[in-house]
């Protein structure tokens, strides 16, 4: 039996973890999860969006499936997501970004995996006011965090035959902050001759994500760009409604869908489960349960392909529990 923290989160995150849950307990994964909060439940329960014991238990448990919680914009608590990706140093966000057969999109043949450097850049959340009229903020970034997300890049793309290494950045402008990951990433390159490496402009790569997807295979970018380019490239498969993601430490790994709360859906019954399952089928990877990941994964890409019972944002009318139905039935 394998633990693990649960976390719920705001929004359709119950509806959609509670979906991922019953699929993976459906392909025979014995699992014990242990439900801890974060975000907005955590503070309506505890008077705070990030208790402790919901830290302490993963890291306990080492693994964790987390639903998305509700961000404050420009006012009250700072994310969460942020503040526990930096206190269990996960120090790489991945967004597996691939087509599937059924799924609505102007591309194909799209397989790209995103590696975003976690913990620094202007996330690391110094900001102030200059007087009333003027805010500043400060943006890190250090060799050894650069090299330890390029190193996790460049040996993804060994273990998994990946063709080519993508480091994306401005260093045409911030000089010093781009320049140096940019100088960390490629001394990293050096060391994987068989792969290769390419360097691009932030918004070059924008454009070419948007004429040319299938050109690019591993991205590596820091926090910032990581965070849009995910984003924009979750658009080129179908939405947020189908894309994974992790936040892995050295000790830890976090996995959580792309998409937010989504509080026009909440309470809807009809949010799209896919991304969190997949979610789970990383999970399970990650465990060693390659066989049951496969099982499931062949599943979703069956139900989807079929057009059957899938949600209205992949043009259908199934509800949440229906497409998880249909899912188990091919189970
Ligand atoms: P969002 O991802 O919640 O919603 C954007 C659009 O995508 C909406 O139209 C929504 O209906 C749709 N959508 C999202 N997930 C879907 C799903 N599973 N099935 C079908 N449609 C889906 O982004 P938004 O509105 O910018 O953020 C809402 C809240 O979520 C904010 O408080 C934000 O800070 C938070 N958020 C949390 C994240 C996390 O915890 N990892 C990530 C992104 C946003």
């Amino acid at each position: 039996m394998y633990r693990a923290t649960l976390i719920p989160g705001d929004g359709i995150g119950p509806e959609v973890t509670a979906a991922a849950i019953k699929v993976i307990e459906a392909a025979g994964v014995d699992m014990l999860w242990e439900t801890k909060h974060m975000g907005q439940t955590a503070l309506d329960m505890f008077g705070t969006p990030l208790p402790e014991d919901t830290v302490l238990s993963i890291e306990n448990n080492k693994v964790a499936l987390k639903g998305p919680v509700m961000t404050q914009m420009g006012k009250g608590f700072r994310s969460v997501n942020v503040g526990v990706r930096q206190q269990l140093n996960l120090y790489a966000n991945i967004r597996p970004i691939k087509s599937i057969e059924g799924v609505k999109s102007r591309f194909k043949d799209v397989d790209i995996i995103v590696f975003r450097e976690n913990t620094e850049d202007v996330y690391v959340g110094y900001e102030h006011m200059v007087g009333k009229d003027a805010a500043e903020g400060i943006k890190i970034i250090t060799r050894e965090a650069s090299e330890r997300i390029a190193s996790f890049a460049f040996n993804y793309a060994v273990r998994e035959k990946r063709r080519k290494v993508t480091c994306v950045h401005k260093a045409n402008i911030m000089q010093l902050t781009d320049g140096l990951f940019l100088s960390s990433v490629r001394n990293i390159a050096g060391k994987y001759p068989d792969i290769e490496y390419e360097e691009v402009t932030a918004d070059y790569l924008c454009m070419k994500l948007v004429q040319n997807p299938e050109a690019f295979d591993v991205l590596v970018l820091p926090n910032l760009y990581g965070d849009i380019v995910s984003e924009l490239c979750a658009g080129l498969v179908g939405g947020l409604g189908v894309v994974p993601g992790v936040n892995i430490g050295v000790e830890c790994a976090v996995f959580e869908a792309t998409h937010g709360t989504a509080p026009d859906l909440t309470g809807k019954g009809i949010a799209n489960p896919m991304a969190c399952i997949l979610c789970g089928v990383m999970l399970l990877k990650h465990l060693g349960e390659k066989q049951a990941a496969e099982r499931i994964y062949s599943a979703i890409t069956r139900v989807i392909r079929e057009a059957k019972a899938v949600t209205p944002d992949l043009g259908g009318t199934a509800t949440t529990d229906e497409m998880v139905d249909a899912i188990i039935a091919y189970l």
